[in-house]
């Protein structure tokens, strides 16, 4: 049984790569070979199946213009910008050898959406071990899309953490759907389940947990509550490519999960970019999710496609536009190469230093990679007993600033923006139903950097931050 189990998913998977190329107007020219003058000679398939000019090739891009050698230096200008004198002459090398590369080179098939996304796709599929995944413009995008699984609606509930980016609430605020907010478990200041128990109400439809700075929220809890009171869960996945829950990846706990390869993040694809990922059917339209609801295998009389509904939890949806880029696929490919000896070397630099800052009993240790959970270490979270240490948060960031120590505030209670305010939010009963977050927020936090810091950089910074809270402790 085993066997035909094996052969069923090989014939499901080639299925639905197959609608999805299909689906997504990927279907590049095929070039054979080159004939005595270098012309191209071209296969039988015909070019992209929606211009058929037959043998005349026309790319995809002949719709639009493509880009040109010029463009490529100005852009190779932008990646490697000038450090060093030698710049401008290894620079007139590279401009004249894209020339020279650029006269025997064709443009791609297609710039967006192409096969470079796909194989995007599978690599994170087989990385994350999901059935379904699209790469998208941001994370933002994909909760759009998880939102609207949820038929969310004006006036249903949603259960966030107190402490995130405004981009995890952002949708149903703008639906005029009710963000209510959970506080935070003071240790991880991630979502703390018990307190979203006590918030869910006939209205809730949505949990969104936030792995905070990549560290996983405890989401065995969570998802015992979902599936109580039948609730979809988003896992706000932002920060935590590659983390791990008992086992699992994070982002493959709940029913969607997203992650976002902005320019800050572990990872990135060329500065924005976004991944949603789901067990559920609906991933199967996820091409349609992000463009637009086209339909290439459903063609109305006289068109090329159907535009259609996507089916939510209780009923359609409509899709917006999240498409994104080949150029922002190769960038994660590549990256992607890089994940694990990156996050290994963020676990390395966090561990130097909660071994240094055991030297001082006012700062309080973030919880660590454990035989279950593995952080994504996106940020290392610097929290102090403001009575040990004689001073609060505020006091030690701005010894912090002063010693040019990069801490890193991202992330206030997002019931104090005038946003909230603006729509209504009761800012004192909010704050007095989050006792944790105040608590935290004023006095207690704040993140530090793990990125790729040398030895030399991680000592400075943990020594800095060590003679800051001796010298509070002494009242300098
Ligand atoms: C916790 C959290 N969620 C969501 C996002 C949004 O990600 P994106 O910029 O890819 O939309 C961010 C971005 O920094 C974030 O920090």
């Amino acid at each position: 049984m085993q066997w035909l189990r094996h052969i069923n998913y090989l014939i499901n998977r080639w299925r639905k790569l197959f609608k999805e190329v299909r689906g997504e107007f990927i279907k590049t020219y095929k070039v054979v070979g080159f004939d005595e003058k270098g012309v191209e000679k071209m296969g039988e398939k015909p070019s992209d199946f929606r211009y058929d000019t037959g043998p005349a090739r026309v790319p995809w891009a002949a719709v639009g213009e493509s880009y040109n050698a010029d463009d490529v230096i100005e852009l190779i200008q932008f990646l490697f910008q000038k450090n060093a004198n030698d710049y401008d002459n290894v620079l007139k090398e590279v401009e004249a050898a894209i020339r020279r590369l650029s006269n025997v080179s064709r443009p791609p098939g297609k710039l967006s959406l192409g096969t470079k996304v796909l194989e995007l796709e599978e690599t994170v599929r087989d990385y994350l071990g999901v059935k379904h995944c699209a790469f998208l413009t941001n994370a933002t995008a994909g909760f759009e899309i998880a939102y609207k699984y949820a038929n969310l609606r004006p006036g249903d509930e949603v259960i966030a953490p107190s402490i995130t980016f405004i981009a995890t609430i952002s949708y149903p605020l703008s639906i005029g759907a009710k963000v209510v907010f959970a506080d935070v478990d003071p240790r991880s200041i991630n979502m703390d389940p018990t307190d979203v128990e006590r918030k869910i109400t006939e209205k809730t439809k949505v949990i969104i947990p936030v792995h905070i700075g990549g560290w996983p929220v405890d989401m065995d809890p969570i998802m015992r509550l979902a599936e109580k009171h039948d609730l979809v869960v988003i896992e706000d996945a932002a920060h935590a490519f590659g983390a791990e829950y008992k086992g699992k990846k994070v982002g493959t706990i709940g029913h969607f999960g997203v992650f976002s390869f902005h320019e800050v993040k572990n990872i990135t694809s060329f500065g924005e970019g976004g991944i949603i990922c789901t067990d559920l059917p609906i991933g199967e339209d996820f091409g349609k999710c992000r463009f637009l609801g086209l339909d290439l295998s459903r063609k109305i009389k006289n068109w090329l496609y159907d535009v259609v509904a996507l089916e939510g939890k209780y009923g359609p949806f409509v899709a917006g536009n999240s498409s994104s880029t080949e150029i922002q696929a190769i960038g994660l490919l590549q990256q992607m190469k890089r994940l694990d000896s990156i996050i290994e070397k963020r676990r390395r630099n966090a561990e130097y230093l909660v071994g240094r800052f055991k030297e001082n009993d006012a700062i309080i240790l973030p919880p660590m990679d454990d035989h279950e959970i593995r952080s994504a270490h996106h940020l290392f979270l610097l929290q102090i007993d403001p009575k040990k240490a004689k001073g609060d948060i505020q006091v030690l960031k701005q010894k912090l600033t002063d010693r040019g120590i990069t801490n890193i505030p991202h992330f206030a209670p997002l019931y104090k923006f005038e946003l909230l305010k603006r729509m209504g939010y009761l800012v004192g009963e909010i704050e007095a139903s989050c006792p944790h977050t105040e608590e935290v927020f004023n006095h207690r936090f704040t993140h530090l950097p793990l990125y790729g810091l040398n030895e030399e950089q991680m000592k400075y910074m943990a020594d800095g931050v060590i003679e800051a809270v001796c010298e509070m402790q002494q009242d300098i």
